[in-house]
């Protein structure tokens, strides 16, 4: 059995998890600072760096508790250098390579986007390629093909807003508070997703890239509006509304791509990947095309150190190692070169 302890501190979650085999969970504990920030609306990059800090050992001896082992039974160290808030990335490379060096075991780098994706192969039955995976979080909305293990080729992404972030930023708007993606399901779960005829950004004919700033935009106008007209605004129909028409691009846009590339299926992933009514209309939509679609378990859509430990398993058995010199890349891609230091971290 082969046990990776993965270490996960892109943005404001500490996580720290043990995996075997890249299958099986056997501690997976993510130290939330939603609390630490609420306050302020949303993430303050300097305090989640110092969060971090703190918190780094404990989640770490967590993660080696639950899973009822010690170091010494590990044969590698895993953790996310990129992309993600520097100083957050930082606390959790430098962890990682001073584990690796004081055990003496590989280290591995591993990209955000790519665990998010391995968050779906955590799973009994295993996903067949090729398939098309949408990343979609509060920093990501991107259409990734996936030919094999290691493998990918992108194929849209979002060219403003990532999906995540305009319903943060619409939830904010709705005095809904941080996060906002979670309480903006609630809301519109009370509404009618007819409501109010929000504009869909479908970008040019045939076309795989998104955009979420125009939308943010017409709702948050539409609340300016009617706030400077006093008129009463019934918020679970802005909510129910919007979340539609965000949902449906996502829908026609991963559908189609999946279809168009010939996946054998499409692999919704990330923070966003938790919303239900995401989930219903894909599943209907993927369903209509005879095209299987998988999402992962709730637990495992947001971030989490877990999906590292599975996705680093996969990249040990290709010998992907990093070195001792390992820098976090907050601007890390998945698909292209990282331009200073082509992706291996620059020093
Ligand atoms: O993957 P994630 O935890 O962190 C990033 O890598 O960004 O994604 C966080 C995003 C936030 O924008 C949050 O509002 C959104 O995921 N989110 C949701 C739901 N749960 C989390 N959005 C819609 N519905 C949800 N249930
Ligand atoms: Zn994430």
């Amino acid at each position: 059995m082969s046990l990776i302890l993965a270490i996960e501190t892109s943005c404001d979650d500490s996580g720290a998890a043990v995996v075997a085999d890249g299958r099986r969970i056997l501690s997976s504990v993510v130290s939330s600072q939603i609390e630490v920030h609420r306050v302020y609306g949303g993430v303050v990059p300097e305090i989640a760096s110092r969060q971090h800090l703190e918190s780094i050992s404990l989640v770490v001896q967590d993660a080696l508790d639950q899973a009822g082992i010690g170091l010494g039974q590990l044969q590698g160290v895993a953790v996310t250098y990129g992309p993600g808030l520097v100083g957050s990335l930082l606390v959790g490379v430098s962890y990682a390579k001073g584990l690796a060096f004081s055990l003496n075991l590989p280290l591995v780098a591993v990209n955000h986007l790519e665990g998010h994706i391995y968050a779906g192969f955590l799973q009994e039955d295993l996903p067949r390629f090729p398939l098309v995976a949408l990343v979609v979080s509060g920093g990501h909305t991107s259409l990734i093909r996936m030919e094999d293990h290691g493998r990918y080729q992108l194929l849209g992404e979002t060219r403003d807003d990532a999906a995540g972030e305009a319903l943060d930023k619409v939830a904010r708007a709705l005095g809904l508070g941080y996060p906002g993606g979670p309480a903006l399901e609630r809301l519109a779960s009370q509404g009618d997703p007819r409501a109010i005829a929000f504009p869909r950004s479908w970008l040019e004919e045939g076309s795989l890239d998104f955009s979420f700033s125009g939308l943010k935009s017409a709702v948050l106008n539409y609340l300016n509006s009617a706030r400077q007209k006093g008129s009463e605004v019934d918020r679970a129909q802005v909510a129910a509304s919007f979340q539609e028409a965000v949902v449906e691009v996502l829908v026609e846009k991963a559908v189609d791509a999946a279809t168009r590339s010939q996946a054998r299926e499409l692999m919704v992933v990330g923070g966003v990947a938790a919303n239900r009514r995401l989930r219903q209309r894909m599943e209907q939509r993927a369903g209509e095309k005879g095209l299987k679609v998988r999402f992962p378990p709730l637990e495992l859509c947001g971030d989490n150190a877990a999906m590292i430990g599975c996705a680093a398993h996969y990249q040990m058995a290709r010998g992907q190692l990093a070195g001792l010199s390992l820098n976090a890349v907050p601007d890390l891609s998945l698909t292209g070169e990282h331009d200073c230091c082509g992706g291996s971290g620059c020093g």
